[in-house]
Parts: C-alpha cells; structure tokens; sequence
C-alpha cells in the first residue's frame, strides 16, 4: 500500500503520459468533488496526511486550487489559462532543473469551505511540491490553512487581504494589499470629486468587508464623507432596502467591493431604484463577464485592478498577444497574475537548493526585481508585494485604461496612456495622486 515517494511519481507521471500530458485534466470534469477521479484514484492513497519526501526525478508536480465553477468561475479559468500558459512555455525551454514542470488543477466551486478539501486532496493524493490559489480571500485563507500545516509552499496570485500571508510563512502572493487598494479609490473618488460616498460590502467575504473599512479609512483622512456603510451577502437576490438607503443618503458615487457577479446584479438594481452614480469597485469586479450581468447599468463605473491589457508597458504588450495566441481571449488582470505567480514559482524553484517545503518557501520569499506582466515583483517581510495599481472604467462593455496610482515614494509612473483611447483628465488626476501624497 505504501508506495514509495518515487513510485508514486512514476505512477502520476505514467497516467499523465496517458491521459496526454498538460494540465487541467480536472476541470474538464466539472463538478467539485470529482476532482480525485483522475491520476490520485489510481496511485492507491496511503491515506496519510504526512508530506512525503520530495522525489527528485521525473516531472515536478505543482497544483493549483481554482474556482473553476461557481458564482466566481471566471477568477479561477483566466487564473488557469495564465498558469498553463506560462508552464507551457517553461517546458518548452526545458523545464526546471531538467526536469518538466506537470500542473494539477481542482475545482473549490467558488466556495471557501471547499478550499481547505482540495488542497488537503493536492497535498496528499497528488503529492505537489508547491500550490498556486485561490484568487478569493476567503478561499486563500482556507486554503492557505491546509499548506501551512503540511508545510507546502503556496502563492496566492491575487489575494488581497492582509490576513491572507499573516503568520504563515508558507504563505506568499505575487499582488498588493487590500491597504494600497482602498487608497487607491479613495484617491481617484476624491479626484472625480466625489465627496460624498456610500458604501456598499459583501458582510460575509474577508476581501470585501477588509477593502470597504480600508477604504472608508483612507476617504476619510481624506477628508470626504461616507454617507452610509450598507451590507449585504453574496447571492442575496434582493438589496433594494440596502440600496434605498443609499438613494437618500445624497451618495454621489457608491464603492461596491464586491464580485462580479452580484456587482453586475446590483449595479441593475440600483438603475432600477433610480439610482444614477456611478460605481466604484475594486479588483474582484475584473470578469469578462461583468458586463454580460452588469449591461449597461455598469458603463461609465470605475474600478481598480492589478493591470489593463490596454496598457502601452511593452511586457503587457508581449503577454496580451501571447495570451490571445494560446487562448482566444483578451487576458484579465487573473490571467496576467495566474502567469506571473507561475513564474515566480519556476523561478524560484531554479534558484532553491531543493524543492522541499521550507527552502522553496525561503527562496519564493526572497523574490526581488522580478519582471512580472503586473509590475516588478519585489516580495516584503510578510511576503507580500507592493505594486503599482491601474484604474480602468467600463466603456462599450470593456475595462478601459484610465490610470496609474503607485505606492508612495515611487517613481511617477511613465506616461501610460494606451494608444489611440483618449484617457482625459481622470487619468492626469489620478496619475498625479499616485505619485502625491500617498500613504501606502
Ligand atoms: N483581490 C480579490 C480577493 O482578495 C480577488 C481578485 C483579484 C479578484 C483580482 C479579481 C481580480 O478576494
């Protein structure tokens, strides 16, 4: 029963030889909870929850743990596509220390008390070196649970809240900080003039209520005013009560940190109630399918993200075309993360002496300079990175570029302004607070 750590590989490596090598095999599945039935069935678990040794031969199995299905899906497929993309082009260049990099995908369902399960599943039946998820907080921190305790390196890509990395140093992300984020709004709020705004969270998603206090903190040193604080919990079919107070409460923008999918339902009901100020979000609002729910109750709204593929940086170029090539579809800020946590991974992994827990974890959070899609990834003691954000509003279905904001002390951004879309002021206003008095 207790197959030894090499055979397991060879087991592993062998079905995936069959099964056609690449990654993904499990999304092809669907449903959550399927997600053993391919490659893990076969290996016979030793039902152990220990790590085993890392094997040092064969190809070097990674996993990743996605809402590939669920109210946030698109979050985990852009994620994927990134993280396939960049292995695709690692093994292509001959992999990582000699040996080809294999990925393992499982579906949480959008759901945070699935996270822990699945990479429970990575971890034990699969036997990954090191994992890359979730984009939900919540998820991150469930997640995030598991591999701190089967000491697992993991890098969330696009977590945001500061819990997330806190006291686990197995943990790291490749993003910025829901603090730089709730400035980041704040900023571009006061900027457009807004003085007076109302905010609308998700009560039940760490990443929300964090970024909805984050940026009722920073609106306000800037002097503006938060009409009224308003809950409610995703999938909630009706906020009109929620939304009628915003109504009367002389709100000239609402700030909804929320996902897509209820800000896309939200935002139509708010139209409905009368209400015509525009939205405000931040980066869970980054779904080509926002403007599919969303219509056109969502044009003209705002919000802040970790990249715009309508950026003129000549990487962001390099990766749009590249993206677009593989996968016939513009990259969102997920992908372009997905691809960076992925290589930062494989660079790290080059770099670490073995590919055991604790030194991959040390070298992953050693990362300094590195040239990603979203910015220079330098990662701080908490292993998190401080990253330049974009502001993009939804013009004709699309997040268009408006603006750079950089974490004080930075260097102003270079002239970012895409070619051939006119970025207007907002996007000086915003450029210049960016590079003003930030706080963070
Ligand atoms: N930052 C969000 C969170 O922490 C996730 C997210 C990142 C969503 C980027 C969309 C784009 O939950």
């Amino acid at each position: 029963m207790n197959l030894s750590a090499w055979n397991r590989v060879a087991v592993i490596a062998a079905f995936a030889a069959i099964a056609g090598f690449g990654a993904g095999c499990d999304k092809l599945g669907g449903g959550k909870g399927k997600g053993s039935g391919s490659g893990s069935g076969s290996s016979g678990s030793s039902g152990s929850s220990g790590v085993a040794p890392v094997a040092d031969t064969g190809p070097i199995k990674i996993g990743h743990y996605a809402s590939l299905t669920g109210s946030e899906a698109t979050f985990g497929v852009s994620t994927d596509h990134g993280v396939i993309l960049a292995m695709e082009e690692r093994n292509a260049a001959g992999g990582v220390k000699g040996r080809k990099i294999e990925l393992k995908t499982l579906d949480d369902a959008s759901k945070s008390s699935e996270a822990g399960n699945v990479v429970q599943r990575l971890i034990s039946e699969d036997k990954v070196v090191a994992l890359i998820g979730e984009v939900a907080s919540g998820s991150s921190l469930a997640g995030g649970k598991v591999a701190q305790q089967q000491g697992v390196p993991m890098i969330s890509p696009s977590s945001t809240n500061k819990k997330v990395t806190e006291g686990r140093d197995m943990v790291s992300r490749v993003c910025f900080l829901d603090e730089f984020q709730g400035y980041v709004v704040a900023k571009f709020a006061k900027d457009q003039k807004f003085d007076k705004v109302a905010v609308l969270f998700d009560q039940a998603a760490p990443y929300s209520k964090g970024l909805a206090e984050t940026f009722k903190t920073e609106f306000e040193a800037l002097k503006g005013t938060i009409t009224t604080s308003q809950a409610y919990t995703a999938g909630d079919p009706d906020v009109s009560a929620q939304l009628q107070s915003i109504k009367t409460s002389g709100a000239q923008a609402v700030f909804l940190p929320g996902y897509y999918t209820d800000v896309g339902n939200i935002v139509n009901q708010a139209r409905k109630l009368g209400i015509t100020a525009p939205f405000l979000g931040g980066d869970g609002w980054d779904s080509s399918k926002l403007a599919e729910i969303g219509g056109a109750a969502i044009e003209g709204s705002y919000y802040s993200n970790h990249y715009s593929f309508d950026e003129a940086r000549p990487e962001v170029k390099d990766f749009v075309s590249k993206f677009e090539k593989r996968w016939k579809e513009t990259p969102d800020g997920l992908a372009a993360l997905g691809y960076d946590a992925a290589r930062v991974l494989f660079d790290a992994m080059d770099k670490a002496p073995s590919l055991g827990g604790k030194d991959l974890a040390t070298t992953i959070a050693a990362t300094k300079d590195f040239p990603g899609v979203t910015g220079k990834i330098t990662l701080d003691a908490n292993r998190d990175a401080q990253k330049q954000a974009v502001v993009v509003q939804m013009k004709g279905g699309k997040p268009r570029y408006v603006a750079t904001v950089v974490p004080k002390g930075w260097p102003e951004p270079a002239a970012a302004t895409p070619a051939g879309s006119g970025s207007g002021s907002a996007a000086g206003s915003a450029a210049a607070a960016g590079s003003g008095s930030a706080t963070k």
